[in-house]
């Protein structure tokens, strides 16, 4: 059991004391090294996220709160006006970092318009109100994993196999995850699972990241090339598909991390249930549909080297590298969020959480 809660309880994400810098478990060095590194300037908080030292939709947001408050407190302080102009080009900034995650414009969003209601205060005192909110950011997500991690668990049973796409554990969330939030909660309540874990190409965050805390918290996983997935589907061992979410639109449609649609595809076509999960600061009622969602590119490195002793393409062999896909509505069983059980039609349900 302690090696189940130092998983599912692991502080991936703290403000230090002084509320100068911000202190994250640094997810490229993972597996090998379980290393924290401390963050203080725009640039640090920019390259942390866009490198994927901090990754996760849900993480990101927590994140982007505190450092939102971080880089505000390093602004001008003689006068609300100078000091809220300062923070909404920090907010920018951050948000420029990756674009389609949308809890991290949300978050740094729910900072800037508490700053604004609070505009008629001296930026000393709007400071501390500012620090509040991102830390009530960090509590509502521990309480929302939790509750989402309930809801999936009610879709499994002992002695089912489950696969997962990416990350989004403990690692991507503040506790327990998302998608693979049922996953924690069923070794905590003794119901046993058989975990299939894509490795997901290219940046390997199944492999590195969903092997590595599924197995240091006691569960039955086994890691498989993305390439796989419809093999063991087909062999019979996999009873449900569970995923995070980084952005859903007002249909359904659901942006995760690329390979996600090919694993609702096969599901579709072997009878398996697909389930996102994710809190309802995911769900982008703004946005229409997945044709609305901007996605990622990422560097063409990323696919010829990076995690290769020596290139494993010419350099001059082009690449194409979205960060994520877009898996559509007719394929996704249900969407769990900390609110329930969303089930088609998704304008319906969806809206209705907003109600
Ligand atoms: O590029 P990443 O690693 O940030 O992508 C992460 C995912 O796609 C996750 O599934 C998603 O953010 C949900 S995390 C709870």
């Amino acid at each position: 059991m302690d090696n189940l809660r130092s998983v599912t309880h692991m502080e991936n994400i703290r403000l230090s004391q002084d509320r100068r810098s911000l202190i994250i478990a640094d997810q490229t060095k993972l597996p090998n090294s379980h290393e924290y590194i401390e963050l203080k300037t725009a640039q640090e908080f920019y390259d942390a996220i866009y490198l994927l030292k901090i990754r996760g939709a849900p993480a990101i947001g927590v994140f982007a709160g505190y450092a939102a408050c971080i880089l505000g407190a390093q602004g001008p302080m003689d006068s609300a006006h100078a000091f809220i102009a300062h923070l909404e080009k920090q907010c920018a900034y951050l948000n420029s970092s990756r674009p389609t995650a949308v809890n991290l414009s949300w978050a740094t969003g729910r900072i800037l318009s508490r700053a604004k209601e609070l505009c008629g205060l001296a930026p000393e005192d709007i400071l501390p109100r500012l620090f509040d909110e991102a830390a009530a950011i960090h509590d509502e997500d521990m309480d929302m994993c939790r509750r989402i991690s309930e809801y999936g668990l009610s879709l499994l049973k002992d002695g089912d196999g489950v696969l997962t796409h990416c990350n989004a554990g403990p690692l991507a969330t503040s506790r327990y995850g998302t998608g693979q939030g049922p996953l924690f909660l069923a070794l905590e309540k003794g119901v046993k699972l058989h975990v299939f874990a894509d490795e997901t190409r290219p940046l390997l965050q199944g492999a590195r990241l969903t092997a590595y805390e599924l197995h240091k918290a006691g569960a039955d996983v086994t890691l498989i090339c993305d390439n796989m997935a419809s093999i063991v589907m087909k062999n019979g061992w996999i009873s449900a598909c569970m995923v995070g979410c980084d952005r859903v639109a007002a249909n359904g449609d659901v942006a995760n991390k690329i390979g996600t649609s090919g694993v609702a595809i096969l599901a579709k076509h072997y009878g398996i249930p697909f389930y996102v999960l994710g809190p309802t600061s995911t769900i982008d009622m703004s946005c229409p549909t997945g044709e609305d969602i901007k996605i990622e590119l990422r560097p063409e490195g990323e696919i010829r080297e990076k995690f290769y002793s020596q290139p494993m393409a010419l350099p001059e062999v082009k690449c194409y590298n979205p960060a994520f896909d877009v898996t559509d509505n007719s394929l996704i069983t249900a969407i769990i969020t900390e609110k329930g059980i969303c089930r088609p039609p998704y304008a319906e349900s969806l809206k209705a959480l907003f109600e």
